[in-house]
């Protein structure tokens, strides 16, 4: 018989799909920010934080809150070069196709843009922004000067970078919406949500208070690294469960589960 560990650990293998965003105190305010930010006359809109807090699977929660009402498109992983950017580019501003060995003529794609002030108000969501080079960025930011086209640059922080320093995002950005990794209280309702939707009752009330606090202290609040502990968590509950149902508490996860887990990952060392 298939254990409900593996159906509660499957619940948290990484996934930015629609029907697994959870709503939550600081990624609600956090998608109520950036919807206020798109009515805003604004032309370039900053999202960013460091990898795993959220960011992917916020700009698909605003694509698809937003797609009947507005246009809105999702760019998801960078084009491999320029010249395919602005293809796609192309594609979703004039509605047509450019054939494949021709190149855009940038400057007209501007003036494109620029007719179309008043009469279409575009939004594109540029994820993983950070690999687009510096010269992309310059024709972002000189194509939504033109001010039909709005972009949510989304990029991820690193430790020792600071992004919003670097020379194009000086003075250009209007708006920055930082999302930051979550407090034990949001992390815990993301835990207790994701294993409720999926029914697991009783696996959501085995993880208690004091728990909760040791697996926020190891991920930080962070959500990736989340999945990945109550993943490894429940892992080993399988385990158990399947091999020596005795060595498990299924009212409470205990500590020494989470301890294996945060060894396994490289959280603790012995
Ligand atoms: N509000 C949320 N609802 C549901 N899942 C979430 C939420 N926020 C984060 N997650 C989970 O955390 C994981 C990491 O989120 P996401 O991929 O959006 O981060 P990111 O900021 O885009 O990271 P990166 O900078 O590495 O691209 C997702 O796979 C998802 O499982
Ligand atoms: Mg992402």
């Amino acid at each position: 018989m298939k254990s409900r560990y593996e159906i509660a650990k499957n619940v948290f293998i990484d996934s930015i799909d629609i029907d697994d965003y959870i709503e939550l105190d600081s990624a609600g305010s956090a998608l109520g920010r950036l919807e206020q930010s798109l009515d805003k006359p604004l032309k370039m809109i900053l999202l960013f934080g460091k990898p795993g807090t959220g960011k992917s699977i916020l700009l698909n929660r605003i694509f698809t809150k937003l797609k009947h009402r507005k246009e809105i498109y999702y760019f998801d992983t960078p084009s491999i070069t320029e010249k395919e950017f602005f293809h796609k580019l192309f594609k979703v501003l004039t509605k047509q196709d450019l054939p494949r060995n021709t190149e855009v003529n940038f400057s007209a794609l501007v003036n494109f843009c620029k007719d179309l002030r008043g009469k279409r108000e575009i939004v594109i969501l540029l994820d993983e922004a950070q690999m687009y080079g510096p010269q992309i960025m310059e024709k972002i930011r000189l194509l939504s000067d033109s001010r039909s086209v709005k972009f949510v640059v989304s990029l991820h922080k690193t430790e020792d970078e600071d992004l919003i320093a670097k020379e194009h995002f000086q003075s250009r950005i209007w708006e920055v919406i930082e999302l930051k990794n979550a407090t034990k209280e949001d992390l815990t309702a993301y835990i207790h949500k994701k294993l409720l939707k999926r029914n697991l009752y009783e696996i959501a009330n085995s993880i208690k208070e004091k728990e909760m606090r040791l697996i926020h202290t190891f991920t930080k609040g962070n959500y990736r690294e989340c999945n990945k502990l109550i993943f490894t968590i429940f892992e080993i509950c399988e385990y158990y469960d399947k091999n020596e149902p005795i060595k498990i508490n299924y009212e409470k996860i205990q500590k020494r589960i989470i301890e294996m887990a945060a060894i396994k990952l490289g959280y603790i060392h012995v």
